[in-house]
């Protein structure tokens, strides 16, 4: 199996790359101005706003496989364009393509939101991702889309917020409900994606929803600090624009998948 990890260089992608290395495969890893530092993987440098650039570089790899997992924040060039580019070139390539998407796309509710709801964006990183699943749906509707939601594991920069609020210098919100998934289980999840045929959206996330405020302790009891300063706040009182309350139902992806979605506590547990 030969896979192209677009983003390779980023948080999941440098993971997806080691546990596709440690299965034998033949990994290229994409980086754009950081680095992959992924032994057993061949390095290359994209610019995914460049379509001329995205093309010719999976013309170029031929693989069998594509991860696209490249975003921005605040950028549409990067997350939305850039997302539609690595799905046209995998359609005229004819290879594989499981694309990262985000809870972001959703509004927020009270109710678990299934896995083929549409976007319901009500910010602009939501916008673009949305826009980013409607693009790669059209030039290749038979890409996977996974949905997941908080990334954390070693080096998450959802657990170092936390941490940052532990030590004052931050505030975790109160109101902002998500279901974190450790990044070696979503990385797992989405190569055994890659073997399937499974088209469109699917949610990949933890069975656990927390607000970013209870994350903050679930962190602060496993590294035995004390929660006592830990700072905390509103999304409505901080003045920011961002869904509140969004859990993924993943129980289609747990049937699916040989991969276990751990949960937040049980993760935190030790
Ligand atoms: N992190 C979360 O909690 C979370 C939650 C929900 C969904 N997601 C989704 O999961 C995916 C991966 O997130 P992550 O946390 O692993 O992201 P990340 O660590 O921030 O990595 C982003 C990746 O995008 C690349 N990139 C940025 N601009 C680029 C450009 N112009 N051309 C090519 N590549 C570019 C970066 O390359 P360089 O670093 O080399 O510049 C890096 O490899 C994203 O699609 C995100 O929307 C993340």
């Amino acid at each position: 199996m030969r896979l192209l990890v677009v983003g390779g260089s980023g948080f999941l992608g440098r993971e997806v790359c080691r546990q596709a290395v440690r299965a034998g495969w033949s990994v290229v890893g994409t980086y754009h101005s950081g680095a992959i530092g992924v032994p057993g993987v061949a390095a290359r440098r994209l610019d995914v706003t460049d379509r001329a650039a995205v093309r010719a570089l999976v013309a170029e790899v031929r693989p069998d496989a594509v991860v696209g997992t490249p975003y921005r924040y605040g950028d549409w060039a990067v997350t939305a364009d850039g997302a539609a580019h690595v799905g046209y070139a995998a359609a005229e390539a004819g290879v594989r393509l499981v694309h990262i998407s985000s809870d972001a796309l959703h509004a927020g509710r009270p109710e678990p939101y299934g896995d083929d709801e549409p976007p319901t964006p009500v910010f602009p990183y939501g916008a673009a991702k949305a826009a980013a699943e409607t693009a790669v749906r059209a030039l290749d509707p038979g890409a996977a889309l996974v949905r997941t939601s908080l990334i954390v594991g070693e080096g998450s920069k959802q657990i170092q917020l936390c941490h940052d609020a532990l030590a004052g210098r931050a505030s975790l919100f109160t109101d902002e409900l998500r279901c974190p998934v450790d990044v070696t289980d979503l990385a797992a999840a989405v190569l055994e994606l890659v073997g399937t045929d499974y088209a469109g959206p699917l949610n990949v996330a933890g069975p656990d929803p927390v607000s970013r405020a209870e994350l903050g302790l679930l962190v602060a009891a496993a590294s035995g600090i004390d929660p006592a300063s830990m700072k905390t706040s509103t999304g409505a009182a901080a003045g920011v624009l961002r869904p509140t309350d969004v859990r993924l139902d993943s129980s289609r992806a747990a049937g699916l998948l040989r991969t276990r979605l751990r949960g937040v506590r049980e993760l935190l547990a030790g």
